[in-house]
């Protein structure tokens, strides 16, 4: 009889069921946000992931620059067809080092989350040259043009303001920041120095000239880097080994 006669009242009464249904949504809310202020990240830290070496760096910038990420995503969704195809689902903790995030959300092109290694510098850089040249189907544009010379004049500049929005790059990475992207553009400079501030990072004539760094350069650096920081070998598709 009582409930009967409360619930009249509600439906009856729209500001009291306005009041009702708030406090009801909110405590929905809150159960899903409070626990997060809880906890530290919600991003799991994932062994070998790190900072982009400078030339990478720039090879990113110009991948959003020339809006690749149009035609491109940078996220493997944890569907057979697409772990059968791709590779290991993406992570978070792989985008953890991202600004803006590559995800994307339309795939004219293939997803190009762990392309890195998948093909050889000079097929990425004749790819890029000339997408049909290597693939006669292709609808890609040419990107010829990338073998003009990188301007990385303010690249420590750069890091510095990535490392205002939580990249943790070091005061050494910054201060070697232009020596440590030439070493990385011409395979004959010592990348002792270099290799011991980027972990997995590969010294390369990525654009098949050992010594002028172009923006070809920075471009395949950065794709030959894609997907290859976590090994996976010991993971299990649920389960990645945590630090
Ligand atoms: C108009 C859409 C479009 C744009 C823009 C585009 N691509 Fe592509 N891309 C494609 C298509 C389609 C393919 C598949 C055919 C091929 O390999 O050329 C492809 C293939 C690729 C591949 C080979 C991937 C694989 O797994 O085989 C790479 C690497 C790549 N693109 C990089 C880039 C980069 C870097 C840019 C920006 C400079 C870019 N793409 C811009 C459409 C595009």
């Amino acid at each position: 009889m009582f409930r009967r006669l409360s619930h009249a009242l509600v439906e009856k009464n729209l500001i009291l069921m306005g009041v009702l249904t708030l406090i009801t949504v909110s405590i929905g809310g809150l159960v899903q946000i409070i626990p997060l202020f809880a906890v530290e990240t919600t991003i799991e830290r994932v062994d070998g992931i790190r900072p982009y070496t400078p030339l990478e760096l720039m090879g990113r910038d110009i991948y959003v620059r020339e809006g690749c990420y149009t035609c491109h995503s940078q996220m493997i969704r944890p569907f057979r067809d697409e772990l059968e195809r791709y590779g290991h689902y993406s992570l978070a903790a792989e985008s953890l080092y991202d600004h803006p995030f590559q995800w994307g959300s339309k795939r004219t092109g293939p997803d190009l989350a762990r392309v890195g290694g998948r093909y050889s510098d000079d097929w990425h850089a004749a790819h890029l040259r000339s997408p049909r040249e290597v693939v006669p189907e292709s609808v890609m544009p040419p990107y010829a043009f990338l073998d003009r010379r990188l301007d990385y004049r303010d690249i420590a500049d750069h890091l510095r303001g990535q490392r205002a929005v939580g990249v943790p790059y070091t005061d050494a990475m910054i201060a070697n920041a232009r020596a440590d992207l030439e070493a990385q553009a011409r395979p004959d400079e010592d990348p002792s120095g270099f290799q011991g501030r980027y972990a997995r990072a590969r010294q390369g004539a990525f654009d098949g000239n050992g010594r002028d760094i172009t923006e070809m350069d920075a471009v395949v650096a950065y794709l030959q880097m894609l997907g290859t920081l976590v090994t996976f070998s010991d993971v299990t598709p649920d389960r990645v080994r945590q630090q």
